[in-house]
């Protein structure tokens, strides 16, 4: 088969620049489309964090204006691991330190429009004949709003293929229309059809609209976003898009996220090997504050603390919490609200509920192993990254049945405990009764020492590689690229 140009553009890349799961899967697809023998460059703006690990970047290239709002910039190269990376250098726009697209006040940056809209301009060049460095992508593949503009440019002035991948429907970067000049868009392009979502330039709206093929994180997500309780207003155009659209399950880094190797843990186990966990639940319980103890079961959380996580549901069941024989470990961080009611929620309960407010990717590997049970009651889930990680720590998850978390958590049951399936435990509902009763069934299942283990060990055996994946999207863009053709 032959090799084909895909040029990757993302808002943020493990383990530099990362707010949630996109920058995970920034990070492992492409090097797995790397190793499956593609030339995959990924395309980024160089933040700060990207210039203090890339000092020696070369430049290739100097970029004009290219539209009337849109500064001039640089392309650099640089490569991490073999794999090439383009870091688009412009310090007006990329040069804060902190979270990529919220202020110090945690409000989204004034200038985003300019500063993705450049993004997404550069990466529509790079898939264009003028490409402004000696290659030219096949395809080009954006993810969320933050790059969707990039299919807008390719559609009006021609160029590659493109995808579009939708990591969360719920954010569509919506700005005024006087930036459709300022991005250099054509004015015909207002419409609703078009670029136009209720009165505002919406850049994932635009992207799903003029992308050629669009995915999603899962094939759960792919059908939900259609419907109008999950579309977020974008459902008609799911719907009327659904030729284009496919749902392709995110795989994890099986290297980073690896107990019998972790350099973050205390003692290291596999599923032939789970007494060595123990050990990783004491040193947590140590490191938290908790009592140890081994015969209460310890929940684990690692989170954005935001209202599709669901995790308010347990700040409604305190009481029914106190009454269990049962410890809780959070590390998050997001709403102030919800941060407050879980430092409450500590300070009640010392001892047996410990909250880490913060992000802490060491403390998140040590959550996963030292847990005996992780917590995820998301409203809804487009793929979700943790589940996957407990599941392969041994540390089977209680979701909701929703997204990626239907996708990847198989309910216990006689009969998927006889067929080997059963990993975790499903919600169906999101009421604070039924979280309190699936983790009271979880209170009383692990005494059971043979059946846990076995719920442990089929987490621990599935595959969730990126293998699969990658695989997925070479065909996808195969097909964009020979849909693009057809266009022409
Ligand atoms: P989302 O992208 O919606 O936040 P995912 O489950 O896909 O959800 O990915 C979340 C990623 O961010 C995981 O790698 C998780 O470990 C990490 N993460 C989330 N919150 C924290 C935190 N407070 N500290 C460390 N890692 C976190
Ligand atoms: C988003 C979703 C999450 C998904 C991640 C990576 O942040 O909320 O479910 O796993 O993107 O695709």
């Amino acid at each position: 088969m032959s090799q084909l140009s895909i040029l990757f553009v993302t808002s943020e890349m493990a383990p530099w620049v990362k707010t949630g799961g996109l920058g995970d899967v920034s990070a492992a697809l492409p090097a797995a489309l790397h190793k499956a023998g593609h030339d995959v460059r990924v395309l980024i703006p160089n933040y700060p964090a990207l210039q203090a690990a890339f000092p020696q970047a070369r430049l290739a290239a100097q970029l004009p204006a290219l539209a009337p709002g849109l500064p001039p910039a640089r392309l650099l190269s640089a490569e991490t691991a073999g794999l090439p990376l383009l870091l688009l250098d412009c310090p007006e726009l990329y040069g804060n330190a902190g979270n990529p697209y919220l202020d110090d006040h945690g409000h989204d940056r004034q200038d985003n429009p300019i500063r993705f809209g450049l993004l997404s301009r550069i990466a529509a060049l790079l898939g264009q004949a003028h490409s402004p460095i000696d290659w030219q992508a096949n395809v080009v593949h954006v993810n969320d709003w933050q790059s969707a503009m990039a299919p807008v440019y390719l559609h009006f002035e021609g160029g590659s293929a493109s995808v579009v991948t939708v990591h969360n429907i719920a954010f569509m970067g919506c700005f005024g229309h006087e930036y459709l000049a300022s991005l250099g868009l054509p004015q015909h392009a207002w419409r609703f059809d078009g670029v136009e979502f209720h009165g505002q330039l919406s850049f994932l709206k635009a992207g799903l609209q003029f992308a050629t093929r669009i995915s999603t994180v899962s094939p759960t997500y792919a059908r939900e976003i259609q419907d109008e309780h999950f579309g977020y207003g974008l459902a008609p155009l799911m719907r009327h898009r659904e030729s284009a659209l496919r749902g392709i399950l995110n795989g994890i880094d099986t290297e980073i996220w690896n107990p019998s190797t972790d350099p973050e843990l205390v003692s290291h186990y596999a599923a032939n090997r789970l007494a060595a966990k123990r050990k990783n639940k004491s040193a947590l319980q140590e490191e938290m504050g908790l009592e140890v103890a081994d015969d209460v079961t310890l929940f684990g959380v690692i989170s954005r603390l935001t209202h599709q996580k669901g995790l308010d549901l347990l700040l409604t069941i305190q009481d029914g919490m106190a009454a269990l024989p049962m410890q809780l470990a959070v590390l998050g961080s997001g709403e102030r609200d919800l941060e407050a009611g879980f430092s409450a929620l500590a300070k009640r309960y010392p001892g047996k509920i410990a909250v880490k407010l913060g992000f802490d990717e060491a403390l998140a590997h040590r959550i996963e192993a030292g847990a005996d049970c992780f917590l995820m009651p998301s409203r809804f889930e487009p793929c979700g990254l943790n589940q996957m990680y407990s599941l392969r720590y041994g540390t089977p998850p209680i979701v909701r049945a929703t997204g990626g978390l239907a996708d990847t958590v198989v309910d216990v049951s006689e009969e998927t405990l006889a067929n080997m399936t059963a990993n975790g435990f499903v919600l169906r509902d999101d009421t604070p009764h039924a979280m309190w009763l699936a983790m009271e069934r979880v209170c009383r299942s692990r005494p059971d020492k043979r059946q846990w283990l076995r719920i442990q060990q089929n987490g621990m055996r599935r595959d969730f590689s990126w293998k699969q994946a990658a695989h997925d999207y070479i065909s996808l863009y195969r097909d964009a690229i020979s849909a693009r053709e057809l266009e022409r």
